[in-house]
Formats: C-alpha cells, sequence, structure tokens
C-alpha cells in the first residue's frame, strides 16, 4: 500500500457507476443533470447561489447585493437577516421533523443519547441563555474545548443562537496550543468539560484549560464553562469556572434566535499554514450556511430515512460542516461518536453502524488504512447492509484503499464520494454526485455545481491534460473563508498571490497539487507547501520546528514528512544540538514529549535524527526536498547545485 504517485494513479482505469436504483431515489439523478446543473451554474453563478438562497434557507430579510466582490474580499447576500441555528433547529419543528432524532450520540464506554428536534432545540436555547447570563453578547468570541459529546455541538449552535463566534480547539491539542489560540481570538469564555474518553482513558480537558488560562495567560477569558462527563475530581476555581448542569437550573428554554447579518462572523477555526502560527480562518453566516447546507444535501444524498454518520472530530472543519451545521440544517439525524477503535474494541465503528443502522458514513483515508491492517474479520462479522453511501475526506485515498473500502464496508453495492476540500473552503468543492457520477478510485472526480477549479502553473497558465500542477479556484463561492482572524495581509498573501492575477480575475490558492485526466476528473496529489497531513491532520513543518526549537538544547531543526502506509506521513525531524549536548535516546524521547507539550500528541514526531548541519543553499534557505529524500531513505536524484557544502549529505546519511 502506498499514497497514490502520478505513475499508480495515471494507470487507473476502473470505473464504478451508480446502481440504476440508487440514482432513480438520488437528489441528482445523472450525469447529464449534473452537467446541466453544473452548466448553469458556472454561466452564472450568482443567480445560481440566489436561488439555492431562497429555496434551501430561511430569512428574517431577504438580501439586496447576491454577491459582492472585491478581491480577495467577498460578501454573498450582503443586507440579508438570517441565523444558521434557526435554520438548523426552528424551522424543522414546523415540518414534522419535531420528534426525528436529530443527533444520536454514542459514548466510548457506552453512554448514549438520542436528542430528537425538539430536544435539541430546547436543550440549545437554554444554553444560549446561559450564555448570555455569563454577559456572552454578540460578536464575543467563546473557545470551545470539548470531547465528542452533545453538548459541543449544543455550545456550538448556542452561540451561533445568539450571535457569539465560537472557536472549537480539538480536544487532542495541548494547553499551550489552547493558550495561543484562545489569546488570538481574544476569547471570553471558554467551554469545557471534566473531561472526555478517548482509546479507554480520560482526557482531562478540564486541567488542560486551567492549565491554559493560568496566571492570567489569557487576560480575556472571564469564565469557564463546565459539561461533566466523566465525573473524575477536577477542581472549580470560584467566580471564574461554572458548572453547567448549576447553570441549567433555571434558565428558561425560551431564546429567540439572533437575527444576524449575512457577513456576520459565526466561527473562527485554526488551521496551519506553511509559515508561522495557525491561522484563524474566518467563516461568516448565510454563506457558510447554504454551502454546508447544499453541499450535505446533494453529496450525502440525505434523506428523512438516513442515519448519517461522519466520523470527524468537532474539532475540525469536518465536524463543523458535516457533522453539526450540514446535516441540521437539512433536517437529517447526525450521529457523534466519542471514541476511536482501540485495542479494547476494534470493530467498534462496526459496531456502531449496526447497533443505529447507519445508511451513510463519511470517513477519512487514514481510518480507512488501519481498518485494512486490522483485519476483514472486524466488519465481516457485523451487520453493515443498512449502508448505502460512503464518503472518504482528508487526504488522497490509495485506489487499493478505495477498492477494499468499496468491496468490504460497501459490499459492492455503495458510491464512494471522495471529496476534497479544506478549512478555508468550508465546504466540499470537488466531489462526485453519488447518483450522477462514476467514479474513479483515487480521484475526486468533477467539482461541485457553482464551483471552477483549474490546474495551473505559477504565472497561472493552465495545464494540460494529465499535467500536473497547482490546484486554484476561479470563482467565489459562498463557503469560501472571509479574511484571517486579526491579519488580513496573511489572508492576501497566503491565498490570492502565489499565482498572479489576470486581467483582474484573481484566483483562490488552495496549496495542493494536482492533475485533471481526459475526463476532467481531479486527481489530487497533495500538499506543495510545508504542510504535512498526518492521519488525516493538517501540520505546518515550521509549527513543529518552532517547538523543538523551544527546547534548551535544540540550536535548529527542520522539520519533514515520511510517507507511511497507514498515516499517509509522518512526522521526521533533523534536530541540531546546541553547543555541547550529546545526542542519545533519552533525549530523542525529551524531545518528542517536548512536542507533545507544545502542540498535542498529533505532531509527535515518529524520529528524531541528529545532526551536525543541515543542507542549505547559498542564501541559507533550507533544502527541504534532499531532506525528504533523506528522511525516506531514497536516493538523491535531484539537483544538488545549489547546495553549499556537500559533505553535509554524506553526514546526514551516515546519522541513519
Ligand atoms: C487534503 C479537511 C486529497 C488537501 C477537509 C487539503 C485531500 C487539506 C482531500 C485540507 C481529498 C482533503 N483528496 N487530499 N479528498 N481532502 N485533502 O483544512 O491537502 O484539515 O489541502 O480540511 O487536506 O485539510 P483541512
Amino acid at each position: 500500500m502506498s499514497q497514490p504517485t502520478i505513475e499508480s494513479v495515471l494507470n487507473e482505469k476502473r470505473l464504478f457507476a451508480p446502481s440504476a436504483e440508487f440514482s432513480q431515489s438520488a437528489h441528482i439523478k445523472s450525469l447529464e443533470e449534473y452537467q446541466q446543473i453544473y452548466d448553469r451554474a458556472k454561466a452564472d453563478p450568482a443567480a445560481f447561489w440566489a436561488e439555492l438562497a431562497t429555496t434551501e434557507l430561511d430569512w428574517f430579510e431577504k438580501w439586496h447585493t447576491v454577491l459582492d466582490w472585491q478581491p480577495p474580499n467577498v460578501k454573498w447576500f450582503d443586507g440579508g437577516k438570517i441565523n444558521i441555528s434557526y435554520n438548523c433547529l426552528d424551522r424543522h419543528l414546523k415540518t414534522g421533523c419535531k420528534n426525528k432524532a436529530a443527533l444520536i450520540w454514542e459514548g466510548e464506554n457506552g453512554d448514549s443519547r438520542t436528542l430528537t428536534y425538539a430536544q435539541l432545540h430546547r436543550e440549545v436555547c437554554q444554553f444560549a441563555n446561559a450564555l448570555k447570563q455569563l454577559g456572552i453578547k454578540k460578536g464575543d468570541r467563546v473557545g470551545i474545548y470539548m470531547p465528542m459529546i452533545p453538548e459541543a455541538a449544543i455550545a456550538m449552535l448556542a452561540c451561533a443562537r445568539i450571535g457569539a463566534v465560537h472557536g472549537v480547539v480539538f480536544g487532542g491539542f495541548s494547553a499551550e496550543a489552547l493558550r495561543d489560540r484562545l489569546v488570538d481570538a481574544e476569547a471570553k469564555l471558554v467551554i469545557t468539560a471534566d473531561g472526555g474518553w478517548r482509546k479507554d482513558v480520560i482526557v482531562p480537558l478540564k486541567e488542560q484549560v486551567d492549565k491554559a488560562i493560568a496566571n492570567g495567560a489569557v487576560p480575556s477569558v472571564t469564565d469557564v464553562l463546565v459539561v461533566k462527563r466523566t465525573g473524575q475530581n477536577i477542581h472549580m476555581s470560584a467566580g471564574r469556572d461554572h458548572w453547567w448542569h448549576d447553570l441549567q437550573q433555571g434558565v428558561s428554554a425560551k431564546c429567540e434566535a439572533e437575527p444576524m447579518d449575512s457577513e456576520d462572523m459565526l466561527f473562527v477555526l485554526y488551521t496551519s499554514g506553511s509559515t508561522g502560527k495557525p491561522k484563524g480562518v474566518v467563516h461568516t453566516t448565510a454563506g457558510y450556511n447554504l454551502y454546508s447546507h447544499i453541499t450535505a444535501k446533494w453529496i450525502f444524498d440525505l434523506k428523512d430515512t438516513d442515519v448519517y454518520w461522519c466520523t470527524a472530530d468537532v474539532g475540525w472543519i469536518t465536524g463543523h460542516s458535516y457533522i453539526v451545521y450540514g446535516p441540521l440544517s437539512n433536517g437529517a439525524t447526525t450521529l457523534m461518536y466519542e471514541g476511536a477503535p482501540r485495542a479494547s474494541n476494534l470493530g467498534c465503528f462496526w459496531d456502531v453502524i449496526e447497533k443505529y443502522q447507519v445508511t451513510v458514513f463519511y470517513t477519512a483515508p487514514t481510518a480507512i488504512r488501519s481498518f485494512i491492517k486490522m483485519g476483514e474479520h472486524h466488519p465481516n462479522t457485523r451487520d453493515l447492509t443498512s449502508l448505502r453511501l460512503l464518503g472518504t475526506v482528508g487526504e488522497p485515498i490509495n485506489p487499493e484503499a478505495w477498492m477494499w473500502y468499496h468491496r468490504v464496508i460497501g459490499g459492492g453495492r455503495c458510491p464512494i464520494v471522495d471529496t476534497w476540500w479544506q478549512t478555508e473552503t468550508g465546504g466540499i468543492m470537488i466531489t462526485a454526485l453519488p447518483g450522477a457520477v462514476p467514479t474513479k478510485p483515487g480521484s475526486a472526480t468533477l467539482p461541485f455545481p457553482g464551483i471552477i477549479p483549474d490546474i495551473v502553473d505559477l504565472d497561472g497558465n493552465p495545464a494540460h491534460d494529465n499535467e500536473g500542477g497547482y490546484l486554484i479556484v476561479r470563482h467565489p463561492w459562498p463557503g469560501m473563508m472571509r479574511t484571517v482572524y486579526g491579519d488580513p495581509d496573511r489572508f492576501r498573501k497566503s491565498y490570492w498571490e502565489h499565482i498572479p492575477p489576470k486581467d483582474g480575475n484573481y484566483v483562490y490558492f488552495a496549496g495542493d497539487g494536482a492533475r485533471k485526466d481526459e475526463d476532467g476528473y481531479y486527481w489530487v496529489m497533495g500538499r506543495v507547501d510545508d504542510v504535512i497531513n498526518v492521519a488525516g491532520h493538517r501540520l505546518g513543518t515550521m509549527e513543529i520546528e518552532s517547538a523543538l526549537v523551544s527546547h534548551p538544547a535544540v540550536a535548529e531543526a527542520a522539520v519533514v514528512g515520511k510517507p507511511d502506509d497507514v498515516k499517509g506521513e509522518d512526522i521526521f525531524a533533523f534536530v541540531i544540538l546546541e553547543g555541547d549536548r550529546q545526542p542519545s535516546e533519552e533525549l530523542s524521547k525529551e524531545l518528542k514529549k517536548h512536542v507533545v507539550n507544545e502542540i498535542g500528541a498529533i505532531a509527535r514526531p515518529n524520529e528524531i535524527r541528529f545532526a551536525e548541519a543541515l543542507p542549505k543553499t547559498r542564501s541559507g534557505k533550507i533544502m527541504r526536498r534532499l531532506l525528504r529524500s533523506l528522511a525516506s531513505g531514497q536516493e538523491i536524484t535531484s539537483d544538488t547545485s545549489t547546495l553549499e557544502d556537500r559533505s553535509i549529505l554524506d553526514k546526514l546519511r551516515e546519522g541513519a
């Protein structure tokens, strides 16, 4: 098994068409229908989105301007008033969904809960009132650092309901990483839990919050709201910390949704880039609501009878768009699972599918590759016949893993949607529509209607068929990010200036390499910048390097991705020690632990190689492509003429 290489996927000729039965009942039923919608949207994107905004969402007030595009700044549906919590909850109470399951939750320790739309609405209203009691107002930022429990979704929807901006931080990030994000967002409140279950252990979330904000490190935070999940002892700081179940006593369950301007900020979500600290990706209300709604509806083909399960964490964009907002805006039943496959229950995912008769299942290639390793026995001993549609996201899927997913999990009958998108894009951009587009293993296939991608070189010239290049998007879309929180300059530089605009036409630079085949199918190859994708988690090499050099023993560090069978990429660090510090196994362990403390377990280097010097160009730039070859034990075939000191390479190799 390996990552798709240009050679392996160039030879991929297998084509899988949806069954007639699937297509007949799908929202989009044929390739012709897709093509018609696509062409119409391309001819007049604003009209296309305006029509969907009218038919798919409820508005308090209609917009006056559909699209105002002053690159790179965009406004969608300007003048409109809307609330995403209203679209996810209130409107479904009037249409017969009232007693339908909105959220099914399965805890790792066997606890479970189902909330109907009426119950979820009630809980969100109460939570929203509790936020108001704590002095949270429209526009205030609220940090959410939670396990995968219903209260995470409730907290998000409650913030959206009163117009507070949520900033969810993945519960696997360390106290340090949490602190950075809370400081950047100037959060007033942090919502957390006493703990959460993950792989049979309790993650001490509240303890991490205490560490993150200790000694006034985040002066903006005045309160901490704590949900009881695990029941272990935690410290509650009088005046600052509040139990959710205490606040809940006596708060009203009536709370009207605040009419928000279309472009009011909905959330900020931090993600890694190639330079500097993680950036706060800003999404706003109406465009994000529409985009997450319509992509969820057409791509996951959501029907009233579906039980839809996305295995992501709400700490990532996939959890935002496709656990919470997209499915709920459609009135669907969304399933949330707290745990992960673990030694004590390798088959837990299949148990959940069997127990709840899941119909649509959305996960990551890295998970599929680890299922392959665990063995077919686990899925084969469960009843998976309820499944009708499968999806993947987060990284390229190698054709072998695709075939396994199709055969073993999908029983050969379920279409697979391989969905390409990013935190920045708000929703899925390139994907098959499952009843319409025949799939090829390893290809994300075709763009979603209204999305105009292309493959270009660095001057912006379109690439030929099957020629590799940079993936870009040509026209604004409603779900696109609006800015980097507090840093509009970084927004412009990161996404709009790598490829020069032609005739005033700006293009969005995704940071991925890709090619388009003779059928117009997209094959995404992976990042072209210094971002690595470890088990579907996006990490900046620079972040890990900064973590390493913040250790007193380290003088310099360079981090690269090394191909890995299961994780896609693994973290390989070259480290130069300070003065007379000597390399040792203990120091290597200590440095790995240090990175875990600085960022979180997802950033733990798999391998550290101590070196005397790093290969640099004459102008002092680290030659990462050489380090990548060294890390994966490949021969160095590329040009080394710009390398300042060639003996460095031999020494680095000897270090192995
Ligand atoms: C990668 C996750 C290939 C890509 C939604 C992108 C993919 C980055 C795919 C965004 C896919 C995501 N095929 N690569 N189907 N989906 N990627 O922001 O490199 O966590 O730029 O968003 O994941 O990661 P992010």
